[in-house]
């Protein structure tokens, strides 16, 4: 429409309408046919009726957090006192030798532009604090995918550096390199230090063996999720694959063995889901003490991974 508009505007185009318009007008509405019948179209035919039934099976998303091997925390252990406690401490506490003395990096859009020119600004250097894995607080805010980015790009504008081959804009780059399965071992063994031994097993005793009223019936958490966390506990998660899309086909909430999912979970996510429960899923609030369901989280989590306890537990 603007089009038609702007060219009634200018004289010289009135009189190209005057001569051509009659021409040109059907001309564009011929192309913007022949343009609109030559996408794409959607092939109605699908594989369905040739398979025998069934939507046709996407292909499986690649595996962010790796599965062969799994990601293991004890693999991590060496690689975290070797880098990481010179600045989080052998202990995770965030006290290593370095700590007293960290600065965040300076680099900003201001610095950048001046250092264009050769002029090096001179800013305040603002102390930088590496962080207590032991605060639970912040360790439960975080999913692993989170805490992933932050190992490999570094955090910007704080001492914490890119361990992957390149750092976040604003962020310093350590000088070793860490392979993207490095960084995951080392990642949840840093988790590690955010909970202990005993709670894993105090979880793993609930989740295999402790049979919890969930309405009509009692169950443990192993019926339906399955004692491996893939979903498959017998029949009960043979009743839940009836119910739940993505059961059947091994992915989605409730699967813990889709690592591409439990790695976008937050453990405050996951907390909420176990008290108030979502669909199918009963909910435990009230049946469970608080420290249990955050036991729980931490042991299912520990499907994604194989957990060791850390230095000091
Ligand atoms: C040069 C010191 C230094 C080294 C070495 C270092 N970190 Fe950090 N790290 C920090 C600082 C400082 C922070 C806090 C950043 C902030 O203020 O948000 C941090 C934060 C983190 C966080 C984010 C925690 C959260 O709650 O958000 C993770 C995860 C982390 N570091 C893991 C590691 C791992 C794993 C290594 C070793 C591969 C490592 N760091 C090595 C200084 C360091
Ligand atoms: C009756 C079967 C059943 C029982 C028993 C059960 N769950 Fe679930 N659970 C489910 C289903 C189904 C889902 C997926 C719900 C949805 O669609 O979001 C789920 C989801 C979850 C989730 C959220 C996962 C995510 O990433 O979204 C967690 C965590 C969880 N269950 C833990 C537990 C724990 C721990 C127990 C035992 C205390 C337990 N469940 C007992 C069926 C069950």
């Amino acid at each position: 429409m603007r089009g038609v508009e702007s060219v009634a505007t200018s004289s010289m185009e009135i009189l190209l309408q005057r001569t051509l318009g009659f021409r040109v007008f059907p001309v564009i509405v011929a192309v913007v046919f022949v343009a609109a019948g030559c996408q794409p179209t959607v092939r109605v035919r699908g594989e369905a009726a040739t398979t025998g039934g069934g939507l046709p099976q996407a292909p499986p998303p690649t595996a962010l957090v790796p599965t062969s091997p799994r990601p293991s925390a004890a693999r991590g252990r060496e690689t975290f006192e070797k880098i990481c406690s010179v600045c989080h401490g052998a202990e995770g506490y965030g006290d290593g030798p370095a700590a007293a003395g960290l600065t965040s990096p300076r680099r900003n859009p201001m610095t950048d532009f001046f250092k264009l020119f050769g002029i090096t600004l001179k800013g305040e250097k603002l102390p930088s604090r590496p962080a207590n894995f032991h605060n639970q607080i912040a360790m439960r805010l975080n999913a692993p995918f989170v805490l992933f980015e932050t190992i490999r790009l570094g955090r910007p504008h704080t001492a914490m550096p890119a361990f992957g081959p390149k750092a976040a804009y604003g962020a310093n780059k350590w000088p070793v390199t860490l392979k993207d399965n490095e960084i995951w071992d080392v990642l949840f063994y840093a988790w590690a230090f955010s909970t202990t031994p005993q709670t894993i097993a105090l979880a793993r005793e609930i989740y295999t063996s402790r049979p919890i009223d969930i309405g009509a019936r009692t169950a443990t958490c192993a019926a339906c999720h399955g004692p491996d966390g893939d979903g498959k506990g017998g029949a009960l998660s043979d009743e839940m694959a009836a119910k739940v899309w993505g059961w059947a086909r091994e992915i989605g909430p409730g699967i813990f063995t889709d690592v591409n999912l439990l790695g976008q979970r937050k453990p405050s996510e996951l907390f909420q889901r176990i008290a108030d429960g979502r669909g199918p899923m009963p909910g435990y609030r009230g049946k469970l003490t608080a420290d249990e369901i955050w036991a729980l989280v931490d042991y299912v989590r520990t499907f994604m991974y194989d957990y060791t306890p850390a230095r000091g537990q």
